[in-house]
């Protein structure tokens, strides 16, 4: 039997625009994760196992575009495997779905890393990166890369499509709270809303994305120099353009809100948006009240973590 298992993520700044070009940050949140076993079977074929989405089914009874299937036929593909092996893959996840948690890249790099250490086929980082960026084009059709690349590394990560993928160095621990509206909010259709949106009008919203940019710059300085406590102010501006980007909601709104008046020094929504989970900076004396605020203003979970040098 093998293992392996792969963490969740938050973005810290920059989504949507990050789609369009601009740069964002990320973290891991190692609270959440997804953990993959393969094991050798009697039976014949590769059976999958996922309890948490009611999966139990041969690879072969899949549509072929399945993004169970389709890491599984990638890695066997990638690897001439053939014929295929008679395995067992269990999968378990405490990673909400569709909550921009990054479940869906969190399984895919899970997955590939435990059948390549059970099948012998050691891979790079690069190689793991790159076939989880290709399952997440199947979720979320014109994905930026950022999830599938924080996950994949499980470091910070300040992350531009097509660039050298450089790690987020953070000059001093800082502790964010993240409210789960439980609302569940498909990235796709969000990232095609914005889509449309500029299409319409690309020259305003190509400064609204360079807006963010700048915003994404100097919180990565700040984080670099240890001064987490400025990059709240920056948390609320990115918000603002990302409401403007009309992909946040009355309920992510309700919990920014929320926290901000709890203390938090600064709140946005995070990720795909229209549901899913905001995230709010705290200094760590704070964290259990706005956790308790964020509660009662409607949040289905929260979970704090810290982001570590
Ligand atoms: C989703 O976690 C982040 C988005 O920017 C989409 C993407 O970057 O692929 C909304």
């Amino acid at each position: 039997m093998t293992s392996a298992s792969a963490p969740g993520k938050i973005i810290l700044f920059g989504e949507h625009a990050v789609v369009h070009g601009r740069p964002a940050l990320a973290v891991p949140v190692t609270q959440v994760h997804v953990d993959v076993e393969v094991l050798d079977s009697s039976k014949a074929g590769i059976w999958i196992d996922a309890p948490n989405i009611n999966l139990h089914a041969e690879l072969k009874s899949l549509p072929s575009d399945h993004p169970l299937a389709t890491v599984i036929n990638n890695f066997l593909f990638t690897f001439g495997i053939d014929p295929f092996p008679s395995l067992t893959i269990e999968i378990s996840s405490t990673i909400p779905v569709a909550a921009g948690l990054g479940s869906g890249a969190a399984v895919s790099v899970a997955l590939i890393r435990a059948l390549s250490s059970h099948l012998n086929h050691p891979m790079r980082d690069e190689q793991v990166n790159e076939i989880a960026y290709e399952i997440e084009k199947i979720h979320h059709g014109t994905p930026s890369g950022i999830d599938n690349t924080v996950i994949t590394y499980a470091k910070p990560v300040f992350f531009a499509k097509g660039q050298r993928i450089e790690t987020l160095r953070v000059g001093k621990p800082f502790t964010i709270v993240i409210g789960d509206t439980g609302i569940s909010a498909p990235t796709r259709e969000a990232v095609g809303d914005v889509r449309t949106l500029w299409q319409a009008d690309k020259e305003k919203w190509e400064k609204v994305f360079d807006e963010i940019g700048k915003i994404v710059k100097k919180a990565k300085e700040r984080i670099e120099n240890g001064e987490w406590e400025l990059i709240g102010n920056l948390m609320n501006q990115n918000h603002a353009l990302l409401q403007e980007m009309t992909v946040s909601s009355p309920e992510l709104d309700r919990l920014v809100n929320a926290a901000r008046k709890a203390g938090a020094l600064g709140a946005k929504m995070s990720g795909g948006g229209r549901g899913g989970n905001m995230l709010a900076l705290v200094r760590p004396e704070m964290a259990e009240a706005v956790s308790r605020s964020l509660k009662e203003a409607g949040a289905k979970n929260t979970i704090t973590t810290t982001i570590h040098p």
